[in-house]
């Protein structure tokens, strides 16, 4: 019976677990395994022993077989992974590659610069809620019900319970629809009816419109400078335009206003900005010198009602232009598809 106990096992485990080389562990599994090895030894005398002892042997050299045999595969396997570390092709005075680093969207990029150039001149910045009323998105803006200047802004109507949203915010944008705030004008009487005069915001949040090409999304940003306080007049508009322009476009560039209208705004304007790259002469990719911004203009008095401001004493300026159009602008790029901003291909991202 000496033959058959634990020390055998201990003893060859400890073999094993000294092996240097994958040599050793061959010679050590000829040793347990082969056909003279230590295995087949004690199978043989399993002939010599009493009856009753037999199975309990029996399973001794079952459990023996698999634990020596797993203990070799373990050491097999950690001597294949030192032998790769020390044989790979490896160079440790070469630099270490580089960890690929990530970087913001451009649009956050943009939405930052814009925020950091109008906090300059005492913007402070604003964000309202996207699913509006269409109170705010509207009616407040000078477009009552049915009001046909309505259309140009392709609206996504949703389904919900706007009486409830309306208690919460105003009583007087019961009995609205709920959109999705197709611009960031309707944070203009959200602003006013804080109560805080003057004002000088800067609202910059997502818009939606039913809109998909290649010149428009459905999900894009916007940022409104909105200005109330007593006797501002257009030439205070005028001033910001420039300084915003000058700012993010670069110092030589202007501003011109066009004529135009908007049901918010009287009087209205397009803005439009000199080239960048003819100066204003007129080239290939502008009109005849200029590239149109965005709309701006006066703060029509029904706004200012809408807004329980007193428009006797007081008005103001808005302009609500897109973070993507001028960013673009700025950048020079242009980008074949503007859904291609959206569509997270690293490939495209990653240029920027
Ligand atoms: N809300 C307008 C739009 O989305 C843009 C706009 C025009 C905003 C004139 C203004 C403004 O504040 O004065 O098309």
């Amino acid at each position: 019976m000496a033959l058959f106990n634990k020390n055998l096992q201990i003893d060859f485990l400890r073999q094993i677990e000294s092996a240097k080389h994958k040599n050793d562990l061959a010679d050590l599994n000829l040793k347990i395994f082969g056909r003279k090895g230590a295995i087949a030894k004690l199978t043989k005398k399993i002939k010599e022993l009493p009856l009753n002892d037999r199975p309990e042997i029996g399973r001794f050299i079952n459990e023996t077989k698999k634990i020596l045999e797993q203990a070799l595969q373990n050491k097999k396997t950690e001597l294949d992974n030192t032998d790769k570390l020390e044989n790979r092709d490896f160079d440790p005075t070469l630099p270490a590659e580089k960890l690929q680093k990530g970087h913001l969207h451009i649009t956050t990029y943009a939405v930052r610069e814009i925020e950091r150039i109008f906090k300059e001149i005492g913007f402070a910045r604003r964000r309202y809620p996207e699913i509006e009323t269409d109170w705010y998105a509207f009616e407040s803006l000078n477009m009552p019900k049915n009001h046909p200047a309505r259309d140009e802004w392709e609206t996504f109507f949703i389904v919900g319970d706007a009486n409830k949203k309306a208690k919460v915010d105003s009583q007087r944008s019961n009995q609205s629809r709920l959109v999705l705030t197709p611009h960031t004008s309707s944070g203009l009487a959200r602003e006013m009816e804080k109560g805080i005069l003057p004002i000088r915001m800067m609202n910059i949040s997502k818009c939606y419109r039913r809109q998909i090409d290649i010149c428009h999304i459905p999900m894009f940003h916007q940022f409104e400078g909105f200005v109330i306080d007593k006797k501002i007049n257009f030439g205070h508009l005028k001033w910001t335009l420039e300084y915003f322009a000058q700012n993010f476009f670069g110092i030589k560039r202007k501003v011109r206003l066009r004529p135009s209208h908007f049901q918010f705004t009287e009087p209205s304007f397009e803005v439009d900005i000199s080239c960048g790259l003819c100066s204003g002469l007129g080239c290939k990719y502008c009109k005849a010198g200029w590239s149109e911004l965005g709309g701006a203009g006066m703060v029509h008095p029904n706004v200012l009602r809408a807004g329980q401001v007193d428009s006797k004493k007081y008005t103001g300026f808005a302009f609500g232009w897109g973070v993507e159009r001028v960013y673009m602008m700025r950048q020079g790029l242009s980008v074949p598809d503007l859904r291609m901003l959206y569509e997270n291909d690293l490939r495209f991202l990653e240029q920027f």
